[in-house]
């Protein structure tokens, strides 16, 4: 299954993902493109550096985010790829890109959802004062932060913890359970009725 992953910025969740496809761990999956809209983005030279191509998403006035959609709708076709993951791409999706890949976009966000929604789920989580917070992978709808959950990971918070320790943990789980539900998608083991996920086990 050929898989493409947007990312703009550090790319700890691509190389989590690479890692996992270079040690058999991602079964028939193969992530054949990396797209960005920021040429700086370190994850695309973690990209290049495993040998994978990469695409800069045309930004800049008069690029509409439906216009830059459209381009990587052609990326994506020509290379056949049948799931897209999001690692950290600050871009939102148009409605009608989530329409066409419905149930084959997947996210992953570093807050137990519904709750911290948005662009600073781990500060705002540790700045709310909660006890437990985590991550969570989920599809993609027109919403942002707000579709189908397919798994979670809690991270308690301790009370010795600053924002920097916190954020160490959060993506340690990241990278763990990331790849895990890409090899499920991929195994065809995950299902979806309505906002209820399932996943197959062994
Ligand atoms: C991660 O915390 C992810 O949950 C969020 O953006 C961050 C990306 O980090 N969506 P990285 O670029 O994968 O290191």
């Amino acid at each position: 299954m050929n898989i493409a992953v947007f990312a703009s910025g550090r790319g700890s969740n691509l190389q989590a993902l690479i890692d996992a496809q270079n040690a058999g761990e991602l079964a028939g999956g193969r992530i054949v493109l990396v797209l960005s809209d920021n040429p700086e983005a370190p994850a695309l030279e973690k990209a290049r550096a495993a040998g994978i191509e990469t695409f800069l998403l045309p930004a800049g006035p008069g690029m509409t985010r439906h216009r830059s959609d459209n381009v990587a709708v052609e990326q994506l076709a020509e290379r056949g790829v049948e799931l897209v993951v999001l690692a950290g791409y600050m871009r939102l999706l148009s409605d009608e890109f989530v329409d066409r890949y419905k149930g084959r976009v997947i996210n992953i966000h570093p807050s137990l959802l519904p709750a911290f929604k948005g662009l600073h789920g781990i500060r705002d989580a540790y700045e709310h004062g909660v006890k437990i917070t985590g991550v969570t992978v989920h599809f993609v709808d027109r919403k942002l932060d707000n579709g189908p959950v397919i798994a979670q990971k809690a991270v308690p918070v301790l009370q010795e913890d600053t924002i920097q320790s916190l954020e160490e943990r959060i993506h340690k789980a990241e990278h763990s359970i990331y790849p895990e539900v890409i090899r499920f998608y991929v195994e065809g083991r995950i299902t979806v009725r309505g906002r209820k996920v399932t996943v197959k086990n062994d």
